[in-house]
């Protein structure tokens, strides 16, 4: 029930409406360059992650999305997933420490402490202030991080609170909303010199330097 989209008219899957077709023809440029391109190269984009067969298409006149059996998904699934699946296994949306552990114990290879960029429950922890606690209860498990990282200096923080890696959401879906492939790559560049210019004022010269607040040693 996200109520800025109900206020501005977003639903998924999409409905052809007015107030759509009237965004479709003031944007021109994304139509043909993003929306067209898209579907001549692929074919209509569908939701992928739903099922686990392919989801509806983008535009669907009476598809809903599937939002039964939320409580039917348990530690046991994990463990029966990683029972069968032979890669690398993650679970996404951590935010205690009891859960992190559950993941570890179930032989999950990484957690992605999450709150979904505080889309889901907007009253939910900040994921940076359960990072540490959770970084120090998982030594062994690859600890991963997203949810407000917006700047280079956000970006070392969560390095220097326990992430391994930290991932990066709607700046790049503006970028792309914005200026397409380009300007994805304009943000990507903004946030690398961010975390240059970081490390040079914090003094160090790795980003995990960042974690241990070890001084860069003189040269000789
Ligand atoms: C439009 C949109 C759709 C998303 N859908 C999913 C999803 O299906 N599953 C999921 O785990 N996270 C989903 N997320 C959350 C992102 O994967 C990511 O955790 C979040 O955007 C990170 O926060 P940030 O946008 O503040 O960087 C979605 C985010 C956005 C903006």
């Amino acid at each position: 029930n996200r109520e800025n989209n109900a206020r501005n008219g977003f639903d998924a899957p999409l409905k052809m409406t007015p107030q759509l077709a009237w965004q479709g023809l003031t944007h021109p440029r994304w139509v043909l360059g993003t929306l067209a391109r898209e579907i001549a190269a692929r074919g209509m984009p569908h939701f992928e992650n739903m099922e686990s067969v392919q989801g509806p298409p983008l535009f669907s006149r009476d598809l809903v999305r599937s939002k039964i059996a939320r409580d039917e998904l348990g530690w046991d699934h994990i463990r029966f997933i990683r029972d069968i699946w032979p890669g690398k296994l993650v679970v996404k949306g951590i935010l205690d420490v009891a859960d992190a552990r559950l993941a570890a114990d179930a032989g999950c290879d990484g957690v992605i402490v999450s709150n979904h960029g505080g889309r889901q429950l907007d009253g939910v922890v900040s994921p940076l202030a359960v990072l540490p606690e959770i970084r120090a209860a998982l030594p062994e498990t690859v600890v991963m991080f997203d949810s407000g990282v917006r700047r280079g200096t956000d970006v070392l923080k969560a390095i220097m609170l326990g992430a391994d890696f930290v991932f990066v959401g709607r700046p790049f879906l503006y970028a792309a909303a914005v200026h397409g492939a380009p300007g994805v790559v304009h943000a990507a560049n903004l946030l690398r010199d961010e975390i240059d210019r970081d490390m040079a004022l914090l003094g160090i010269t790795t980003p995990l330097a960042a974690r241990d607040h070890s001084p860069v040693p003189l040269p000789g």
